[in-house]
């Protein structure tokens, strides 16, 4: 009928076709949300599967007071990148490794989660209904942030009956306020981020906010981030609230192993990849923060942070400053990964996937 039809064509959105949004200052992006124009969702219920998503305008969700994400924090976050080559290409990083992260997520979280190729198709159809704020080349990156969340109601501590696995997008620049300027973090040994045994290793949503006290507290002191220690020995580095840690000592790079309270990022084990076939040794162990204090250059990776040269550490009251300037270790990785991502680059590796 004709009303069925309008109905379709209100909930079907009309992909905008200009190259670029008006109104943005590209120079000046940060890491602040712009709302964009469209958002993936889809939902799996009571079978287990997905339906198939569609992409809606972006905007607020309708939840159920007793949804299992709300009460419960049954929730797993991603986040990846979409950015356009000078060529005009647009360009993905490794999305696949984002999906199946969820997919580890999902099971210790005891949630469903959709497939890879779902997942994949899904960052992909929300970079290209927001074509337009995939900012100039150079400019920044479309951050993509696929969200998986309990969304049936549930009363008593049990997984939710409901999922919905959405992605919605925001361009940006560099995250911290100090642009690629060296960052100065604060490592706090009286909070802890997880500890063993606990979903440190995955991307719960329930692992952030409890580490919003003492960034604050830190930022207040005009530190850039926290760097945490391991909760039992109160020893050794583990990561930044936003982002994995590598210290260089010689021509050692070392970086704290993926035991279950380390998130395994995906720059972290690109930059591994990277830095090994650049002729550096890279090690995955215990560092100790005596270490972290003596190491010649600090650097911390992270999809949102990329590659962030460390310009100095506070401990116990003591501040040391490390080399900075050119010639770095973690420039010369930065320039790799990011000449790779945006399709400078060789991509030996196949990390990169043309939308
Ligand atoms: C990312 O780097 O994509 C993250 O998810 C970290 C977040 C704190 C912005």
């Amino acid at each position: 009928t004709a009303q069925a039809a309008s109905a379709l064509q209100e909930n079907e959105p009309m992909i905008r076709h200009e190259e670029y949004a008006a109104d943005i200052d590209w120079n000046n992006l940060g890491f602040g949300l712009r709302q964009t124009d469209y958002m993936y969702k889809s939902k799996c219920t009571k079978n287990n599967t997905f339906e198939q998503g569609q992409l809606v305008n972006y905007g607020n969700l309708e939840l159920s007071p007793a949804a299992g994400v709300l009460n419960y924090g049954q929730g797993l976050f991603e986040g990846t990148k979409a950015v356009r080559g000078e060529d005009g290409r647009l360009l993905l990083f490794r999305p696949d490794q984002n999906a199946i992260r969820m997919q580890i997520g999902a099971e210790r979280m005891c949630m469903q989660s959709p497939s890879i190729e779902q997942f994949v198709d899904a960052v992909k159809q929300t970079a290209l209904a927001n074509k337009r704020w995939i900012p100039p080349p150079g400019k920044g990156s479309l951050y993509i942030r696929p969200l998986l969340i309990g969304t049936g109601p549930i009363l008593g501590l049990s997984p939710a009956h409901e999922y919905t696995f959405l992605v919605y997008a925001s361009p940006v620049g560099n995250y911290f306020k100090e642009g690629t300027a060296p960052l100065n973090l604060y490592v706090n040994n009286e909070f802890h981020r997880t500890t063993r045994g606990g979903a440190g290793g995955v991307k719960s949503i329930t692992n952030y906010a409890p580490v919003l006290k003492p960034l604050l507290r830190a930022k207040e002191q005009g530190f850039s981030d926290v760097v945490y220690l391991d909760s039992v020995h109160k020893k050794y580095i583990e990561e930044v609230s936003s982002c994995n840690i590598f210290i260089v000592k010689g021509d050692v790079i070392s970086t704290p192993s993926t035991v279950g309270t380390i998130l395994e990022g995906i720059t972290r084990k690109s930059i591994i990849d990277i830095a090994r076939d650049l002729g550096y040794k890279v090690e995955e162990r215990l560092v100790a923060v005596d270490e972290l204090m003596e190491a010649d250059e600090v650097f911390t990776t992270g999809t949102a942070v990329t590659v962030a040269t460390v310009g100095s550490i506070t401990y116990n009251g003591r501040r040391v400053a490390y080399r900075t300037g050119d010639g770095l270790v973690s420039q010369n990785l930065f320039k790799r990964l990011v000449g790779i991502q945006v399709g400078k680059v060789e991509d030996k590796y196949n990390w990169i996937v043309d939308i």
